[in-house]
């Protein structure tokens, strides 16, 4: 069955998405929209049967949509799960759900009212060999984990802006939260400390911390470290290594190993090429197949990512560590 797909927002993270959807068989956009039309009808050219919009509503009413992937700056969720959920349209929505807790949480209801299939882009869940990383992780016992976020300030101009991107560790290090949930557990409590170190002084506008270390406490009783930064000149380092009694699992972007012994740790990683082509073809069966288990990642289980993030950012605010 072919599966007729629209898109809402069509920059840097819709294009990647995009080019999976043209290799994958069955599935067919007819429907682009942007606030910037032309970049809406950038994307329309390349697809024979699509139109493009500048406004979501006119789109919904004018194209039947199977599916819809939301693909928009924190900032400006909302309007668009709103008309999806009203009319019954599964969709594939990025991370961040928003900036703060109020609407994720408002949708997050909406959508368990009406049962909506929903996934979102926490890409890193579908590393394949997080399956086996997992089995290592069930017969070890967790002492603590650390992860990082180390690299430079994304182009995107809103990125920089605290109040239309959340800051670095909700929009970006909330993937390396995500991994640790999935990984070891939910967190219970966190306390941050950010700093505004150089950005704000080389771009005008910049209100974002530039470096930020979250500890956290999990239920399981272990203790972990994600640490970001957004001022250095070009990527160094991201992912999480969880610490156990078997042995070291370090997950990267693309891939994950378990070291257990001296030797181990020259072994190579196991390498999934594309985490987020397979989010995608996921994402398309469970639509086709009205199964939502075949998502890693719903928006309901989201939502409790986004809080943890949104918590280190109340943290570091108040300097007070924030429960869960
Ligand atoms: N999963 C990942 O690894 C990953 C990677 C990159 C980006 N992202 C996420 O994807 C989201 C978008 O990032 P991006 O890099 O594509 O941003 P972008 O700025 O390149 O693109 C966003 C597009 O949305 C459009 N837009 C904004 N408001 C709109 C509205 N109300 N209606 C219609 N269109 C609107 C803008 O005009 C722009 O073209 C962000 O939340 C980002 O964190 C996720």
């Amino acid at each position: 069955m072919t599966l007729k797909l629209g898109f809402i927002g069509t920059g840097g993270v819709a294009k990647a998405h995009i080019a999976n959807l043209a290799a994958i068989e069955g599935a067919e956009i007819t429907a682009f929209c942007d606030l910037q039309l032309e970049r809406a009808e950038a994307a329309a050219r390349e697809w024979s049967d699509a139109k493009a919009y500048s406004a979501i509503v006119d789109m919904l009413d004018d194209r039947k949509l199977d599916a819809a992937f939301v693909c928009l700056p924190p900032m400006a969720h909302g309007e668009a799960e709103r008309a999806l959920i009203e009319r019954g349209i599964p969709f594939m929505v990025e991370k961040p759900l928003g900036v703060d807790n109020e609407l994720p949480r408002q949708l997050a209801a909406q959508i368990a009212e009406k049962g909506l299939i929903t996934s979102v882009g926490y890409q890193w869940r579908y590393i394949q060999s997080l399956d086996e990383a997992k089995q290592f992780l069930d017969s070890s016992r967790i002492g603590m984990s650390l992860g990082c976020w180390l690299g430079s300030m994304p182009k995107v101009p809103w990125w920089r802006v605290q109040h239309l991107s959340g800051g670095q560790f909700v929009e970006q290090t909330t993937h390396i939260t995500d991994l640790l949930r999935y990984l070891c557990g939910e967190v219970i409590e966190v306390y941050a400390a950010y700093g505004h170190r150089i950005m704000h002084e080389l771009e005008e506008g910049t209100d974002v911390a530039d470096v930020g270390t979250v500890t956290m406490k999990l239920a399981n009783g272990s203790v972990a470290t994600i640490s970001n930064t957004c001022l250095i000149p070009a990527g160094h380092q991201t992912g999480l290594n969880v610490y156990t009694d078997q042995g070291v699992l370090e997950v990267k972007a693309n891939g994950s190993r378990v070291i257990r012994t001296k030797e181990d740790a020259s072994a190579h990683f196991a390498i999934t090429q594309n985490p987020r082509l397979f989010e995608d073809t996921s994402f398309l069966d469970a639509v086709r197949t009205g199964d939502q288990s075949l998502i890693k990642s719903s928006y309901a289980d989201s939502l409790k990512t986004h809080e943890v993030t949104v918590a280190a950012n109340m943290s570091a605010a108040t300097g007070k560590p924030v429960k869960l």
